[in-house]
């Protein structure tokens, strides 16, 4: 059907179209060239990737800023150095923000401030997440302490919003002073190669006062966020990939707190029982291997989505599928100091733990840990304080809990990795593992001592009296016959007990004692 539109109308539609086209030109062809020479997509086909095809509404399309120092008055960008609105992905709701950096290098403005906190008020009234595309050089400096109070407006509805609505950051440019810290209190944080930077302070400052010398990339290029200081938790290798994994990560979590996630059908059974995994763990403690072979055996299709892939490798973090139910992994990595809980994952895992409990996300943990990783570096640092995390997340979770012991799971990392004693609801162990104070020899040297000092051959001793003591202790059966363990099962059938205890924890509910919030060592 085609609308006819009244002579006396046209004036004021065309107006409208005026406005809207110069508002989609943004900022020129000469500056919109530059973003692209430097590798980088502006706002809207960034949100074009991200969103479904065609469902994109955008507000406060028409929004200047009112700074008139600086001779601002002369330069008013119609949308002021920010894309706001909502969209679908697969066909769920999210709200999404994408700084300009054509528009005055995509900086904080008192307007650019006022857009993002009203589609963060509308995501927080519909339960829909937010995701930020951000490409900015901090707070608008020509605006001053306006743009400061912006800034601190929005890092009070992301605290406020944490845990209600998945809040998801791409790191697509620059992110320079306070334009980091949004994104550090979001849930996930991607980053871009070779485009993107995170930085309180930059090099010139830092030379200045430390007079060190580092470059962009160093100090806060993709790959030192998500190795070395842990802030982002994947490395893309372009905006496109980066929105990708956003996409795909969406797929795993529910839209609120209140909802559960997305189920995806599969054809991938329940009962499947993968004869490979009979031979993955090896006997001999001491022989590494990936324990993400052992996820990917047990998910659905075998598909396992890696989160913070780069930062303490010796603890696995990600989310699974079992018969199209989202699943949380938490797997010790023998192949990285022998799967040993440092601060790192200590921090890893517990901020994962916490996230899956917001959004009902049930856990699967996989334990095969030698215990925590001893040095000065490590107490000096606070391993106490940071495994205490890892501790109290899973103690506090209220999600279904199962855990799987593949093979060691020695003193206090035994009680880190969710055990039957932090609420865990269905504990199995494999006929590999060894649950214990301590490893053999270790053991015998403290409670053995005078018996070994007395020996004629006190290596002989040791080794007779450590085969007694691992053929005793370091098995799962004494745990298993305290009821610390439900089951001990073959390794081929953990896929389908696994099912099993999805299915039947599905209507789970648990509560914590009534409280204002707890007080996690931080
Ligand atoms: C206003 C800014 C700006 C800013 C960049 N621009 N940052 N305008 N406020 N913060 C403008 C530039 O003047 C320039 O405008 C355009 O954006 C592009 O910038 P370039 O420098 O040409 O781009 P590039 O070489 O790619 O460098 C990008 C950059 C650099 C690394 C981000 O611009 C930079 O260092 N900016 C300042 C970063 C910073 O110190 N921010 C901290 C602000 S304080 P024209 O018109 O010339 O093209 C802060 C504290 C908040 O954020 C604390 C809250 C907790």
């Amino acid at each position: 059907m085609t609308t006819t539109i009244p002579t006396d109308q046209q004036p004021k539609r065309n107006r409208l179209a005026a406005m809207n086209e110069a508002a989609l030109e943004g900022a020129g062809t000469e500056r919109n060239q530059k973003q692209h020479d430097a590798g980088k997509l502006l706002a809207r086909e960034r949100i074009e990737l991200l969103v479904d095809a065609g469902t994109f509404v955008e507000l406060d399309k028409f929004r200047t800023h009112r700074c008139t120092d600086f001779e601002m008055d002369k330069k008013q960008p119609i949308g002021d150095g920010v894309v706001t609105g909502y969209g679908m992905v697969e066909g769920r709701q999210v709200f999404v923000f994408a700084q300009d950096f054509t528009q005055f290098g995509g900086s904080l403005s008192e307007v650019v401030a006022q857009k993002i906190c009203k589609i963060f008020d509308a995501a927080m009234k519909v339960g829909a997440p937010i995701i930020g595309l951000n490409d900015s050089g901090g707070a608008r400096i020509q605006e001053g302490v306006v743009s400061l109070a912006g800034y601190a407006d929005i890092f009070c509805r992301n605290t406020l919003a944490s845990g209600v609505i998945p809040q998801l950051s791409a790191i697509l440019g620059p992110c320079a002073g306070g334009a980091v810290y949004s994104p550090a209190l979001t849930d996930f944080v991607v980053m871009a190669k070779d485009t993107s930077y995170m930085f309180l302070t930059g090099p010139d400052v830092i030379k200045t006062v430390t007079h060190e010398e580092v470059t962009m990339e160093e100090l806060g290029g993709a790959l030192t966020h998500n190795k070395k200081s842990g802030v982002a938790h994947f490395a893309a290798n372009d905006d496109a990939q980066a929105i990708a994994h956003i996409r795909s990560l969406l797929s795993y979590i529910p839209s609120n707190n209140s909802e559960l996630p997305p189920r995806i059908p599969t054809q991938d059974e329940p009962t499947r029982s993968d004869p490979e995994l009979a031979s993955m763990i090896p006997v001999n403690p001491n022989q590494p291997y990936d324990v993400r072979d052992v996820i990917q055996a047990v998910a659905d299709d075998r598909n396992f989505f890696e989160v913070h892939a780069h930062f303490a490798p010796n603890i696995v973090i990600g989310f699974t599928r079992l018969m199209g139910r989202s699943v949380g992994v938490v797997a010790n990595q023998p192949q990285v100091l022998a799967g040993a809980l440092d601060i790192n994952a200590s921090d890893k895992a517990a901020r994962f733990v916490r996230f899956c409990d917001a959004f009902n996300i049930p856990l699967l943990t996989y334990v095969d840990v030698p215990g925590f990783l001893p040095g000065t570096q490590q107490e000096f640092g606070g391993i106490i304080r940071h495994g205490a995390k890892l501790l109290y997340a899973f103690a506090e979770a209220t999600v279904p809990k199962m855990t799987v012991i593949l093979r060691k799971a020695y003193g206090g990392a035994y009680c880190v990795m969710s055990p039957k004693h932090l609420r865990g609801d269905l504990n199995l162990a494999l006929p590999t593992a060894e649950i214990a104070v301590m490893g053999a020899s270790g053991a015998v040297n403290i409670i053995q001592r005078r018996e070994l000092k007395n020996s004629k051959d006190p290596d002989a001793r040791l080794k007779e009296l450590s085969e007694d003591y691992a053929e005793k202790f370091q098995t799962p059966y004494k745990a298993a016959e305290l009821g610390y363990i439900d089951e001990v099962i073959y390794p081929e059938q953990m896929r389908s007990r696994l099912c099993q205890a999805l299915e039947m924890l599905a209507n789970k509910r648990d509560d914590l004692p009534a409280k204002k919030h707890g007080n996690m060592p931080l």
